[in-house]
């Protein structure tokens, strides 16, 4: 069966969008399965990631990042050839109006591609994934934030499914090689864990969450959550 990176192989070379972009950390995935491209946009609300994704892609041609918001796209019907949206359809209170835009956008003939992690089916140390995952949702709402918790599989395979789209083909990813102990991972983690404990401030609860999760990354260890890919086609009709 073919791999994510190798329907990405067999695109024609094209304009990309990947929406919700943050730092671009999708895009380096795109990258490697990508043979070519014309043009890649990478689309977020935060200006912050304005600074760092240009670092991130300082020495690749045609790679650029728009300030805007995906529920109010301001490009042409039909001008982009594959449209991206990773782990973030969790970032909008209603996901359905964000997919529509993207398939607005979207030429017919063109690849949709939706990547999101979900809860179910987890091993204990992905579950850290997963429970870190519903505290960083928790601590941004009580600071205003529309971030929910993870979705179930099935549900993100039905909010696919509703866009009709043609050769639908699902992929579950996972890295469980990985040593859920890798010091360099329970390390990286430890500014998130400040960050989010400061976030947390004037809320008992989530700080005391915090502490039980980062004993639980210490103690149980941590992989990241499978996720779901489903790339399909615009029909042509
Ligand atoms: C978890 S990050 C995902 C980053 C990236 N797609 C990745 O996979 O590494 C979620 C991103 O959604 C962005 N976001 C939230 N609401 C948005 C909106 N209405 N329009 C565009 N981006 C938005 C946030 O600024 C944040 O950068």
């Amino acid at each position: 069966m073919p791999t994510p990176k190798d329907i990405l192989y067999q695109l024609p070379e094209g304009r990309v969008l990947d929406i919700a972009t943050g730092s671009g950390g999708f895009i380096h995935f795109l990258l490697e399965g990508l043979p070519a491209y014309t043009e890649i946009i990478g689309l977020d609300t935060n200006e912050r990631a304005a600074t760092a994704f240009p670092e991130a892609f300082k020495d690749k041609p045609n790679i650029r990042f728009e300030v805007g918001d995906a529920l109010r796209l301001n490009f042409e019907a039909d001008s982009f050839d594959l449209v991206c949206i990773s782990n973030s359809l969790h970032h909008f209170a209603d996901p359905l109006p964000v997919l529509r835009h993207m398939e607005r956008v979207l030429r017919p003939g063109g690849y949709f591609l939706v990547a999101e992690m979900y809860r179910d089916g987890q091993t204990e140390t992905q579950m850290t994934h997963v429970h870190l995952h519903h505290w960083w949702a928790a601590v941004d709402t009580v600071n205003g934030v529309v971030h929910r918790g993870t979705y179930q599989r099935q549900e993100l395979v039905e909010m696919v499914a509703g866009l009709g789209l043609e050769a639908l083909a699902l992929y579950d990813l996972a890295d469980t090689d990985e040593n859920p102990k890798n010091p360099e991972i329970l390390a990286d983690l430890n500014p998130v864990f400040e960050r989010y404990l400061q976030r947390a401030e004037g809320y008992p609860e989530l700080q005391a969450r915090g502490e039980e999760l980062r004993q639980r990354v210490e103690e149980i260890g941590f992989q990241g959550a499978t996720t779901l890919i489903a790339i399909g086609k615009k029909g042509t009709r």
